[in-house]
C-alpha cells in the first residue's frame, strides 16, 4: 500500500474526517470536506485497518474555509476549523439526529445548534522535555504523539498565555518530570494541577511557587502516584453562580465555556421552571442547583466528595432549602421512592451516560427530566429508556460548547405522558 493513491472524499464521517472508499474499504482523511480529491498514503494499523496520510489536496471543496489556527490538522484537538459555517452547524447536528434515529427517537423535536465562541476555561495540556527544551501541546489524534502548539485559539486568553511560560518551566526543571497541566479559568484567575511522574523535592516545589507567582495563577497543585497536593494557594478559587460563590476543589468540573454554562443554565431553569422541589443529579459545584435554589428546594447529589463538600458549604445560606448529598449515581441510583418527592430531576452525568438513573426514573413518577449530556450517544440511550418509560421527549438542543472539536454538548426534556 505505499504508493499513493488518489481519492474522493465522499462524506464527513463521525469524528469529522472526511470518508472516503478505496478497494472497497473506508478510509478517514482528517482534515478534507466533501467532494475533495486529495493524494494520500495508505497504511495498515495494527488491528488491520486503513490508515491515511494526505499528501497533496487536488482541489478545494466548496465548504472548506481557511482554519484560523496554524496547527489545526497536526493537533488532535480541533477536528473542523475548515467547515463554512453551514457545514459546520449541518454536520454538529447531523450527529444529534444520527443518535436519536439510531434509538427510533422522534426527530420532529430536534432544534439548531446553539453556537458560542471559541473560549474554553477547561483544559489539559501535555508536556515533554525535548533535546533541553520543554514543550506543551495537544496530543495528535488517536495517538499519544505529542503536538507541541505555541497558541491556542480554542481557549480563553487566559488560559492561552500560559502555553509558553508553562513549556519554559517544562525544559527547566530537574528532577519529577512535567507530563500534564489541567487548567482550570475560575472566576477569581486560574486553577493549576501539574501531573509530575513523582513527588516533588523541595527545589522544585520552590520553583513551582515561583512559576505561580511570576503566571499570577490564582493556585497550583502538583499529581503524583494517585496523590493531589498543594504547592501554593495566592487567592481563594472561586466560581460564582446566581451571586452564590463557591470555593472549588483542585480539577474541579465547571462547564468547559462561560458562554454555553449560560446557554445550559437558562435551558435547564426554563425546563424545571415552576417545580417546588428538584433534585440536581451529578450537580458538580452548583452550576444550576445554585442558580435553581432561589425558585425550589434541590437536593443535590455529586459523587466527587471534594466537589460536594464545596457546594454544601456555599449552599448554606439557603437555610435548608439546598441540601446535598455525596452519592455515586452509577453504583446507588436513587430509587423510584426516593425519587417520588421530585416534581424535576436534572440529569447532567458525564460522557458514561446516566443508565441506571434512567432505569430508575422510568420506573417512578417524576414529571420533567431536564437532561444536559456531552454524548449524544449516550443521551440517546437514556432518552430511549426514559421514552419507554411513559417520558415524551419535548426538546432536543444542541449546544456548540466544545466549538471546532467533533464533541456536541445536547440539552433535552422529558415531561411524563402520563
Ligand atoms: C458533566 S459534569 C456536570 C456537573 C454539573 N452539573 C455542572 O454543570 O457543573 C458531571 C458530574 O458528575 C459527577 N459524577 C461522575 N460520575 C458520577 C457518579 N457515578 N455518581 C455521581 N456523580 C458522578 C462528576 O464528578 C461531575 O461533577
Amino acid at each position: 500500500m505505499s504508493a499513493p493513491v488518489e481519492l474522493l472524499v465522499e462524506t464527513l464521517g463521525a469524528g469529522g474526517d472526511g470518508i472516503a472508499h478505496w478497494q472497497g474499504r473506508t478510509v478517514a482523511l482528517p482534515a478534507t470536506v466533501p467532494g475533495e480529491r486529495v493524494h494520500a498514503r495508505l497504511a495498515s494499523d495494527r488491528r488491520g485497518r486503513i490508515t491515511a496520510t494526505v499528501l497533496a489536496r487536488l482541489a478545494d471543496g466548496q465548504d472548506r474555509v481557511a482554519a484560523p489556527c496554524p496547527y489545526f490538522g497536526a493537533c488532535g484537538g480541533c477536528r473542523l476549523q475548515h467547515l463554512n459555517g453551514t457545514a459546520y452547524r449541518r454536520w454538529k447536528e447531523a450527529q444529534v439526529v444520527r443518535a436519536l434515529s439510531a434509538r427510533g427517537l422522534d426527530l420532529g423535536v430536534l432544534e439548531p445548534l446553539v453556537a458560542t465562541r471559541p473560549a474554553r476555561r477547561r483544559v489539559v495540556l501535555h508536556a515533554r522535555r525535548a533535546a533541553g527544551a520543554g514543550e506543551v501541546g495537544y496530543f495528535a489524534a488517536a495517538s499519544h504523539r505529542l503536538v507541541p502548539v505555541g497558541d491556542c485559539p480554542a481557549l480563553a486568553p487566559e488560559l492561552a498565555r500560559l502555553i509558553a511560560p508553562l513549556a519554559a518551566l517544562v525544559g527547566e526543571v530537574r528532577g519529577a518530570r512535567v507530563l500534564d497541566a489541567a487548567l482550570t479559568l475560575a472566576d477569581t484567575g486560574v486553577d493549576a494541577v501539574l501531573g509530575l511522574d513523582g513527588a516533588p523535592d523541595l527545589a522544585f516545589l520552590e520553583r513551582l511557587a515561583a512559576f505561580a507567582t511570576a503566571a499570577d495563577l490564582a493556585r497550583l497543585s502538583w499529581r503524583a502516584d494517585g496523590m493531589l497536593a498543594p504547592v501554593v494557594e495566592r487567592r481563594a478559587v472561586l466560581m460564582t453562580f446566581a451571586n452564590t460563590p463557591v470555593a472549588l476543589p483542585p480539577d474541579a468540573f465547571i462547564q468547559p465555556s462561560r458562554e454555553a454554562e449560560e446557554v445550559l443554565a437558562a435551558l435547564v431553569a426554563e425546563g424545571v421552571g415552576g417545580a417546588a422541589h428538584v433534585a440536581d443529579l451529578y450537580a458538580g459545584c452548583g452550576t444550576f442547583a445554585l442558580r435553581l435554589a432561589g425558585a425550589a428546594r434541590v437536593h443535590a447529589i455529586e459523587g466527587d466528595r471534594a466537589m460536594a463538600e464545596a457546594l454544601r458549604l456555599a449552599g448554606r445560606g439557603f437555610s435548608g432549602r439546598l441540601t446535598v448529598e455525596h452519592r455515586d449515581l452509577a453504583r446507588r441510583p436513587l430509587s423510584p421512592q426516593e425519587l417520588a418527592p421530585f416534581d424535576a430531576v436534572v440529569l447532567d452525568p458525564p460522557r458514561a451516560g446516566a443508565e441506571p438513573m434512567a432505569r430508575a426514573l422510568a420506573a417512578a413518577k417524576v414529571a420533567r427530566v431536564a437532561m444536559v449530556s456531552c454524548d449524544p450517544v449516550s443521551l440517546a440511550r437514556d432518552a430511549r429508556i426514559l421514552v419507554d418509560g411513559g417520558y415524551r421527549l419535548m426538546r432536543v438542543i444542541p449546544v456548540d460548547q466544545f466549538v471546532w472539536t467533533a464533541e456536541i454538548e445536547v440539552f433535552a426534556l422529558f415531561r411524563r405522558a402520563d
